[in-house]
């Protein structure tokens, strides 16, 4: 059986005729999959290779260089939220607001809830230092975050 969805695979190969080889759709491929699983087991790795017609290693090459990228063992939650770590905003309460979650959610940084609902991540500057202390959940910005927003709105997205 196939690990990658029929779905996954059109959108991968809609994605060969907008770049110039098939081996620079190994990223769009990544996030493709990832976003639909929450990670990119070693099955998957080898289909997309399939696909793209590289080794299973060349793929494998570009999902370790990424930190963004989670394997079968170590999948994301359902919701990703990113508190951004630089200095503004670690200077303006970023540091307390994620010793907050941390505490709350009973995992460190990388961790995911044992519910399977969260995982907390640390976010390098986020473009938004105006607004520190910022947080994304998911692809959403926000800034002057506080925990209560933080659990307000990891909640809404449930
Ligand atoms: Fe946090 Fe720039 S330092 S958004």
């Amino acid at each position: 059986m196939s690990e990658l969805s029929p779905n996954a695979k059109k959108v991968i190969e809609e994605h060969i005729d907008r770049y110039p080889s098939k081996q620079a759709v190994t990223l769009p491929a990544l996030h493709i999959v990832q976003e639909e699983r929450g990670c990119v087991s070693n099955k998957a790795m080898k289909e997309i290779a399939e696909i793209l017609e590289l080794s299973p290693a060349q793929i494998h090459d570009t999902m370790s260089f990424y930190g963004f990228f989670r394997t079968e063992e170590d999948p994301l939650g359902k919701t990703r939220v990113w508190i951004c770590r630089s200095l503004p905003c670690m200077l303006r309460g970023g540091e307390e607001l994620l010793s907050e979650l941390c505490e709350r959610w009973g995992i460190q940084p990388g961790g995911t809830t044992t519910d399977g609902k969260i995982t907390l991540e640390l976010a390098e500057c986020l473009g938004a230092c105006d607004g520190a202390p910022c947080m994304l959940v998911n692809d959403e910005l926000t800034l002057r975050v506080t925990a209560d927003d933080v659990e307000k709105q990891v909640r809404g997205v449930q």
